[in-house]
């Protein structure tokens, strides 16, 4: 079956469900929750949703952990829910994606249970190696999460790996049956009608033989070994060819560290496997590899990621745009100015709506949502922020551990979606199963619905400028005033439309030139976030896009 290409008329929006609306009153978000929230979505302009895990998990990473990959979590609504928010998704002409997590299940997953207890034919479902004498550990791998790689499991005697939590061990996908179950499960989603995946951290799903030790890096020791394995385009051909290709499905690939000609091995249109990847080098102009290394937002190298990304995929394969999703940090908080929020927050949405790709929007993020900050560091869920805490800059003083934590944590972004001013800010009739955001009087959807000048309307005028303008699609990208570090400019031409993009990251005024061939007095202005632009000064966050035609 040809498979078309419809990801790339796409604007996407990610939901984290706990976190996005209460349908039933319990505290959680759920999949009746969505239901309510369909025509809002619609109305954002947005074609397709991405679900972050909805699958029946212990919640050890907030779902990243699922214990059964064919079913949807009683706490969401179960498959009866599931198949109405399906069922309206695609009545309103939006497109459903699911969370493919199979780098590692929950540790309560059935599999490992039998696994562990060498019950055939699960006995080498997952990776397990005995005690070595020393330390006992089979390799000096790090988890991405806590501590050391391995775990020693007593009912079986032996240590098993897990590259993120103690309650995510990593599946063996060197066995061929765990690769069928993989298939299986691709399957069951693609006949209910979902319309794609995107793919957990699948550039770890091949290890190197022998499980070696790592010696190339201080810190994530094994990743070497792990990331972009031996076997990882074979694996990922053969769930290409055996299952994808019979559908009218996309995939989209989480690569944790990438860069774009490695990203073409697997993406490339005409020999890939995959379609889009999503790359960690546009959240890193801030910190170093990961949130948890932070350093001083640098404009420069934001726009390297931006540039790098769109030069080098350009007619050989297509990007997906994003600047927010669950695992970072809220954009206006690190990017951005929280001073001059509203700017800031239309400004980066400039920055990468207009750029060549499918954009992603996480939710909040078309509000503006901010950092969550809370008084204690016992308040924090996730996983890896607890590991964080208790182990990490324990020479600072509590003060400083905090502030890094509101700095670097996930959970800075995984407060409920800010809906209203009412109790919980509309999340919740019941008791919110997390914190909310104290700024939600002033931050929230109802506040901006009728407000022409919100950043949730500035949202739905780019998104739709976006989809009404062919150049948007096609054009060429071109960015200007490389050496800036204070302007990102770039332009798009097709020929017959030329775009002019205009970012500042300056928080006080910055002077502008077009850049040559650029003639202002004959563009239109098509989108600005102040209301009187003065053409030689750009007001701090200041962001234009001009339209010649
Ligand atoms: C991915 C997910 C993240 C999760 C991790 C382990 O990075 O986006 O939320 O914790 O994989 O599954
Ligand atoms: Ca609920």
């Amino acid at each position: 079956m040809e498979r078309t290409r419809w990801y790339k008329d796409c604007v996407f929006y990610q939901i984290w469900p706990r976190s996005f609306k209460d349908g039933n009153g319990d505290g959680m978000g759920d999949l009746w929750g969505v239901l309510e929230k369909l025509d809002y979505l619609k109305s954002l302009g947005v074609d397709g949703i991405w679900f972050s895990p909805i699958y029946p998990s212990p919640g050890a990473d907030c779902g990243y952990d699922i214990s059964d990959y064919m079913d949807v979590a009683p706490e969401f609504g179960g498959m009866e829910a599931f198949r109405q928010v399906l069922d309206g998704a695609h009545r309103r002409g939006m497109k459903v994606v699911m969370d493919l997590v199979v780098n590692h299940t929950s540790d309560e997953h059935e599999w490992f249970q039998k696994s562990r207890r060498r019950i055939e034919p699960y006995t080498d479902y997952y990776i397990w190696r005995p005690a070595k004498p020393g330390s006992g550990l089979p390799n000096n791998w790090d988890s991405n999460f806590e501590g050391k790689a391995w775990t020693w499991d007593e009912v079986r005697g032996e240590y098993y790996l897990h590259l993120f939590a103690v309650k995510q061990p990593d599946l063996n996908m060197d066995n061929p049956l765990v690769r069928e179950e993989v298939k299986k499960i691709l399957r069951f989603w693609l006949d209910l009608g979902v319309d794609g995946f995107r793919e957990d951290v699948i550039t770890y799903i091949s290890k190197k033989e022998g499980l070696p030790d790592d010696h190339l890096f201080p810190i994530f020791k094994g990743m070497a070994h792990y990331n972009h394995g031996p076997h990882i385009h074979e694996y990922l051909r053969e769930f290409q060819l055996d299952v994808l290709d019979h559908y009218d499905c996309f995939t989209i690939a989480e690569a944790p560290l990438v860069w774009p000609k490695q990203a073409l091995r697997y993406i490339d249109e005409e020999t890939g496997q995959i379609d889009m990847m999503i790359q960690f080098q546009c959240m890193c102009a801030d910190c170093l590899f990961t949130d948890w290394m932070p350093t001083k937002f640098s404009l420069t190298r934001l726009k390297q990621a931006f540039s790098s990304w769109q030069e080098a995929l350009d007619g050989r394969a297509w990007n997906a745009l994003y600047i927010e999703n669950h695992d970072h940090p809220r954009i206006i908080s690190r990017y951005g100015s929280e001073k001059f929020w509203k700017q800031s927050g239309k400004m980066l949405a400039v920055s990468y709506l207009f750029q060549k790709g499918t954009p992603f929007v996480y939710q909040g993020q078309e509000l503006g949502m901010l950092n969550w900050r809370p008084r204690s560091p016992e308040q924090y869920e996730d996983v890896q922020t607890r590991w964080q805490y208790e182990h990490a800059a324990l020479d600072k003083t509590p003060r400083q551990r905090l502030e890094r934590l509101w700095r670097c944590s996930r959970d800075s972004a995984r407060t409920p979606v800010q809906w209203s001013d009412a109790r919980s800010a509309g999340f919740t009739t019941g008791t919110p199963w997390f914190y909310v955001n104290p700024n939600y009087p002033r931050i929230n959807a109802a506040a901006q619905e009728d407000d022409p000048d919100s950043i949730l309307n500035f949202y739905r005028k780019a998104i739709s400028l976006r989809k009404s303008l062919p150049v948007v699609r096609h054009g060429r990208y071109q960015e200007h005033w490389k050496a800036s570090g204070q302007l990102y400019v770039y332009s798009r031409d097709d020929g017959r439309q030329r775009l002019l993009v205009v970012c500042s990251f300056s928080d006080s005024k910055v002077l502008f030139h077009a850049p040559k061939g650029f003639d202002l007095g004959k563009a239109k202005l098509i989108l600005q976030n102040y209301p009187e632009p003065r053409k030689a000064v750009l007001q701090p966050y200041e962001a234009r896009v001009y339209l010649w035609e």
